[in-house]
């Protein structure tokens, strides 16, 4: 008997089909919009300085290749906490857990959540990131939506989301963007983050935020407020960090789940998270964690990853403003005007599905069918030619 052949299809993953239509066509002019991945003016991904100089470092450096802890490297840990909570980092509240990437962090927390609370219910954001309704319904946990985004005028529409939580049980979980929400690019204001805080406050709703974008929005501070705030107001909070794009370590895997816990709760979370792990992979690919851990950590190499960071923002930011000037020319409408004031890689588009296929089919320009583009994939010299495929296709 064979079972192999009873498996069933799997369901398409929509950024990375995207990605293997690109890689298939032979058109030299094509634009790859598709997947978050950060590219400089000449397309390139490039690996950061201080990546390359904590690389070499770890290399000369290393001596042995021994197991270390389940739960992951307690100096790489310490520092990705500090990273992210700042003046809201209390040790005896802290607990967290060495991922490989972003995915693996989501993938632990939403297993924590479930072996915490059977019974509950994971609310996401609408839209959000495909891989996190996909995730949740391979665990078979249950799912709700609230509305995000205001697609009229492309801000992002808390009190919207808020009415949307309705139906929210104390001990439930909320998915929350802690910046540069996927594929939006719309952020809750620091107001919006208060009533955020407020609600969760009054509803005993668990908060669990991913961050992959820490640092690509207005800066390393500015786009940790809201994460900082519910940490510091709420019992517990879960977080969810992917240095994928923020150290350019895309295919090398570098993540952290954190728990923030009532100090009750603090050893058995961390007792679960290295139990999750061990269940999973046993211990986190190390590499990836020990340059993050290094650049953190040496003052000069953190200068200059931080200069870097900076550097990736503003051409984000600048290309920002460009196209959504060059779409209000190319167009003759204000819906892009929205474009300039989101923050970091992504906006989606007010454009419908057929046009995005189109796109594609006539100009070699590719995007997620929802209209989501990454904003990294353009460049100056291409902005005049995208904004006007994108006028003759919404024609
Ligand atoms: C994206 O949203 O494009 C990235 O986070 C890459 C991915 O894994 O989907």
């Amino acid at each position: 008997m064979t079972i192999l052949s009873a498996l069933p299809p799997q369901p398409e993953d929509k950024i990375i089909a995207v990605m293997g239509q690109f890689a298939a066509d032979p058109r030299p002019e094509k634009l790859d919009l598709g997947v978050g991945v950060y590219r400089d003016d000449a397309g390139q991904t490039p690996i950061l300085r201080a990546v390359k100089a904590a690389e070499s470092a770890n290399q000369a450096e290393e001596t042995s290749k021994s197991y270390n802890r389940l739960i992951g490297d307690a100096g790489y840990l310490e520092a990705v906490e500090k990273l992210v909570l700042a003046e809201a980092h209390d040790p005896a509240r802290v607990t967290s857990s060495q991922t490989p990437g972003g995915t693996g962090a989501l993938r632990c927390l939403f297993e924590l959540v479930m072996l915490a609370n059977a019974d509950a219910t994971v609310w996401l954001p609408e839209p959000t990131w495909p891989n996190h309704i996909a995730i949740l319904s391979y665990l078979g946990i249950k799912t709700r939506t609230a509305p995000y985004y205001d697609h009229a005028n492309g801000q992002a529409d808390v009190e919207a989301f808020l009415a949307g939580l309705g139906g929210v049980k104390p001990g439930d979980v909320v998915l929350l963007h802690g910046a540069c929400h996927n594929p939006t690019g719309a952020d809750p204001s620091p107001e919006g983050w208060q009533a955020i805080a407020e609600h969760a406050s009054t509803h005993g709703w668990v908060p669990l935020i991913d961050l992959a974008y820490h640092g690509l929005g207005d800066g390393l501070n500015e786009d940790a407020q809201g994460v900082r705030l519910l940490a510091q107001k709420l019992p517990e909070v879960l977080i969810a960090v992917s240095f994928s794009k923020t150290f350019g370590l895309y295919r090398d895997r570098a993540g952290a789940a954190l728990a923030i816990t009532q100090r009750k709760s603090h050893g058995v979370t961390e007792d679960t998270l290295s139990a999750i792990n061990r269940l999973a992979y046993s211990f986190a690919p190390h590499p990836a964690a020990a340059i993050v851990r290094r650049i953190l950590t040496s003052p000069d190499l953190r200068h200059d990853w931080e200069a870097e960071l900076g550097e990736m923002r503003g051409r984000m930011s600048g290309l920002r403003s460009s196209l959504s000037d060059a779409l209000r020319l190319a167009t003759n409408t204000d819906l892009f005007e929205a474009v300039a004031t989101q923050r970091g890689m992504f906006s989606q588009l007010p454009i419908d599905p057929r046009s995005v296929s189109r796109l594609r089919a006539e100009f070699g320009i590719y995007m997620v069918g929802d209209g989501r583009i990454n904003i990294a994939g353009l460049t100056e010299e291409a902005i005049p030619r995208f904004s006007r495929a994108v006028a003759t296709v919404c024609r």
